[in-house]
């Protein structure tokens, strides 16, 4: 089923910084078909002078706890028209009601976090989870506490629980110093979408409960990489850029390819990588040769190794995203029309090569935004349209608490695209 033909694809808004309003969604889902009314206050984030982003809005009158099924719908639209929303004032939120938010938003799907269950997670994970531990909440599993340092001696059933091992610069191949972080520089983690990339489809959304984290000192990102970027952030919070941007910063002859072209994501593709590194500013690997041989990943399933167009569209409003996970692509199929043989790519440099350029010209600050979040907060974003990254902060700035979840989506990005990719 291709179910782009079915969606509406409304013409883009145009997005306005520092407005106010209200406004009333209509639209369909991909999944339902029951066009939908709501009130609630929308206001777009903030920008600084020069900020180019268009994404961003944060959400006032809503309660979570007790949603209507045409608020959820409508929330639903609001996430992807504007990609990343912050509702404000879920202190109270119980964490088997964000799970069921999670599961009414994508009902057609098997009720379990996109990247499985706990176990699979640890096993699968590969570079995801070796370096983190990620617990899932007592009655409520697939809501992951994730966070640094000390949870609180009783967190909703975990007991003085301390993450020592979480999100950190350690996965950069060229390391941030000790004294630098201490003095409160810090990096972008690694930019990527929620998505397991094998077997179940990516989350559409992803849905990020602030409960704690601190707000000072001001931190600076730095880019790292001979560009001289830098910005400033507090700790703890997470940055975004926008695909859809980054389609937009395409030249035409680019986005031809782009449209008409995809990728074969490599199998157990974290595992894959599991030996990698990063480069200093987040986005991609570093070649240092170190992904696993087909044979050294042992068994897999080929039913479940998964290709994806390059450009995927957005089901409400049309635009079109470069949503590429470069770190884990094995091979990109490259044409310029549907009638052309594609030129396959198999060499991870070339692979690199050929993302990099593209890729790095949306990675500026003009065009990332770290949303503010303040406690009990919660945080939902457009898995299919945006990267996203932590930044770690020192721990003496104080501990972080937050409650992931999402769940695999029932229609993924192969069905989001622009043609059907052939069969292999
Ligand atoms: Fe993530």
């Amino acid at each position: 089923m291709n179910t782009t033909a079915s969606i509406p694809h409304l013409v883009g808004k145009d997005h306005q910084p520092n407005q106010q309003c209200t406004k009333r969604h209509t639209g369909n889902m991909p999944s339902q078909t029951m066009p939908s009314e709501s009130n609630f206050t929308i206001t777009y984030m903030l920008k600084n002078s020069g900020d180019k982003t268009n994404f961003g809005i944060t959400i006032e009158g809503l309660d979570l706890n007790d949603i209507s099924d045409a608020d959820v719908k409508a929330l639903s639209d609001a996430i992807w028209t504007h990609k990343v929303v912050v509702v404000k004032g879920q202190k109270d939120l119980h964490p088997t009601k964000q799970w069921e938010l999670v599961t009414r938003f994508d009902p057609e799907s098997p009720q379990v976090h996109s990247h499985g269950d706990l176990k699979t997670f640890a096993k699968q994970g590969g570079v995801l989870s070796a370096g983190r531990e990620v617990t899932g909440i007592p009655g409520a599993e697939n809501v992951r506490l994730i966070g640094k340092g000390f949870q609180g001696e009783d967190h909703y059933g975990i007991k003085n629980m301390n993450i020592l091992r979480c999100l950190s610069n350690d996965f950069h191949a060229d390391k941030l110093s000790d004294e630098d972080f201490r003095a409160g520089n810090s990096r972008f983690q690694r930019w990527h979408m929620d998505a397991p990339l094998y077997g179940k489809e990516p989350a559409w959304f992803t849905t990020l409960r602030c409960i704690k984290r601190p707000t000072e000192p001001e931190m600076n990102i730095r880019w790292d990489d001979g560009s001289g970027l830098s910005m400033k952030s507090e700790p703890g919070l997470t940055a975004f850029f926008s695909n859809v941007q980054a389609y937009e910063l395409m030249t035409e002859e680019e986005r031809k390819v782009a449209d008409h072209s995809w990728v074969e994501y490599a199998p157990l593709p974290y595992v894959w990588i599991s030996k990698c590194s990063g480069r200093a500013n987040g986005l991609g690997l570093e070649t240092e040769g170190k992904e696993l041989s087909i044979e050294e990943l042992g068994e897999y399933d080929e039913d479940s190794v998964k290709r994806y167009p390059m450009v995927w569209v957005n089901p409400i409003t049309g635009e079109r995203a470069f949503q590429v996970h470069g770190i884990c692509a094995r091979k990109l199929y490259l044409r310029s029309s549907t009638d052309e043989e594609p030129h396959v790519i198999e060499n991870v440099e070339e692979i690199r090569a050929f993302l990099k350029p593209i890729q790095e010209r949306v990675l500026k600050p003009e065009y990332i935004m770290l949303p503010k979040m303040e406690e009990g907060d919660i945080i939902m974003w457009a898995n299919y349209m945006i990267f996203h990254t932590a930044v770690d902060y020192p721990i003496e700035f104080g501990p972080r608490t937050m409650h992931q979840a999402n769940i695999g989506g029932s229609i993924g990005p192969a069905q989001m695209g622009l043609f059907e990719i052939p069969a292999a």
